[in-house]
């Protein structure tokens, strides 16, 4: 099992932060100070250095200080025996650069699962409360830090159904059709859906066991929950689903089906969570959720990822926040990103852990 250890993180106009510098503790460090400070922030630049990009906003230019005209990011990492310096920086009006080691990345997609990482924040709400392009992104974050294969068919999936979709419009538009360039995208599309699909299945398979066993360990087995694999490709093809749509896509000017409507169900004692689940009940799924991403991430990278928590004290009950303290007490964890507005309920809980800690105060 390699290490995974963030040593410095130093960040330049990024967002509210002008120029700081963070010497990290290898265990746990915790960002506290009142709203608005940039503890978030701090979080998502370290998320930024795994993934390249945000995990809250997809729009980049939103990283620089509005006052700056670039931003920079730069994490010295150990990983395993090895140093991995990751640089990303943005100039205004440019493309983003992400940088290892000196060398610039061509496709941000070969850096994905270098630095296995997963966050947890208040945002997660959104995987239960809002559209299923949420639930599908949580999927394709947690298989692609391990599967590069897969990662590049969603990216080729996508593309070929962003033309397709295109391709609707522009018959639409010139009052015209050719079924045969439609099928040259409904084949590739198909061809492709096929281990998309499969990949998702094994994912699942392995993947809501251990969501279980981690939220029954949060709630200490006070209600039941399930996560199950919801999509149309489970029972049939994409090329008979895409043959018994096509008047209606034709309508409408997009592709009605196919994996990119895929969608989990989230159940709690037999009910959607999202309609029965207290908000605390909805926060513990969310945390297993992410306990169980950190479980398949650790097995599949064979090293233990970074884990942010961010506002993670808020809203849970004093036994919850005890269990889940327990639980990242455990050796199985790796080094550990918290932010909190108290800074003396936060340094009450860390210091009853038995590890180094270092607090930051923003
Ligand atoms: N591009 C930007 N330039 C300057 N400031 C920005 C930029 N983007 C965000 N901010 C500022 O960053 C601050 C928010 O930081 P952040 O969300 O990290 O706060 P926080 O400490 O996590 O607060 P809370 O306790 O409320 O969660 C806001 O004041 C916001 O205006
Ligand atoms: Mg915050």
């Amino acid at each position: 099992m390699n290490s995974l250890i963030l040593n410095k993180l130093s960040l330049i106009n990024y967002k509210n932060i002008l120029s700081s510098d963070f010497e990290l503790d290898s265990n746990i460090n915790c960002f506290v100070g009142n709203n608005g400070v940039g503890k978030t922030n701090v979080l998502d630049s370290i998320y930024h250095l795994a993934m390249s990009k945000s995990y809250f906003h997809s729009l980049s230019s939103q990283t620089i200080n509005h006052n700056a005209k670039f931003m920079l990011i730069e994490g010295d990492f150990t990983k395993g025996i090895k140093n991995e310096n990751i640089i990303c920086s943005l100039k205004k009006g440019q493309n983003k650069t992400l940088k290892r080691n000196g060398k610039i990345y061509k496709r941000f997609s070969d850096h994905i699962g270098l630095i296995p990482l997963v966050m947890i924040s208040p945002y997660d709400r959104d995987l239960i409360q809002e559209g299923s392009s949420n639930r599908r992104k949580f999927t394709d974050n947690v298989i692609s830090q391990t599967n590069k294969t897969y990662l590049t068919q969603i990216i080729k999936y996508q593309k070929i159904l962003f033309q397709r979709n295109a391709l609707l419009k522009f018959f639409k538009k010139k009052q015209t059709f050719d079924i045969d360039i439609l099928k040259v995208y409904d084949n590739q599309l198909s061809e492709l859906s096929i281990p998309i699909h499969n990949t998702r299945l094994d994912f699942f398979k392995n993947f809501v066991p251990v969501f279980i066993k981690r939220y029954n360990s949060i709630s200490q087995n006070k209600e039941t929950v399930n996560i199950s694999y919801d999509s149309q490709l489970n029972f049939e093809s994409l090329n008979n689903l895409l043959n018994n749509s096509l008047e209606k896509d034709r309508i409408v000017q997009y592709t009605s089906c196919g994996i990119h409507k895929d969608d989990l169900i989230f159940e709690i004692d037999k009910f959607p969570i999202k309609k029965f689940g207290s908000q605390g009940q909805q926060k513990t799924f969310l945390i297993a959720l992410k306990l169980a991403q950190f479980d398949y991430l650790k097995t599949e990278s064979n090293s233990s990822p970074i884990l942010l928590l961010d506002d993670i004290f808020d809203k849970l009950d004093n036994n919850r926040v005890k269990q889940l303290i327990q639980l990242v007490n455990e050796d199985e964890f790796g080094q550990l990103f918290i932010s909190d507005t108290d800074y003396n309920r936060t340094e009450k809980i860390i210091s009853k852990i038995d590890s180094s800690y270092k607090m930051f105060k923003l």
